[in-house]
């Protein structure tokens, strides 16, 4: 089941340097399915969908690494195993 981006909406979320959520806006935690304090503190990997090659979370840890920005596509898992899709940027 796919759950649809919210209209007008960004969905907003903040690492540390090991992936670690350290915030994240209502938006994201609307979409995800998951309460704040099951987000916050833990990796971002939770959200990862199977469905995704693993070349691209290499490419984007190199490129934020490396001080430039990614763009992608990135499918999601939502915590009740339904998924969405966003166009990504990620900025070191
Ligand atoms: C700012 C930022 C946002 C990220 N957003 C996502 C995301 O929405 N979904 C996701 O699966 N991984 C996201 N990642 C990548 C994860 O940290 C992780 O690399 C990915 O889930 C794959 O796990 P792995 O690196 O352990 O294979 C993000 C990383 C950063 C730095």
């Amino acid at each position: 089941i796919e759950r649809p981006y919210p209209d007008g909406k960004l969905i907003v979320s903040r690492t540390d340097l090991d992936g670690t959520l350290t915030h994240v806006n209502d938006a994201f935690v609307e979409i995800s399915g998951y309460e704040i304090d099951e987000l916050i503190g833990k990796p971002h990997y939770i959200l990862r969908h199977p469905d995704m090659p693993s070349g691209a979370y290499k490419d984007l840890w190199q490129t934020a690494k490396s001080g430039q920005k990614w763009h992608g596509y990135v499918k999601n898992l939502c915590k009740d195993g339904s998924h969405y899709w966003v166009y990504a940027t990620v900025v070191p």
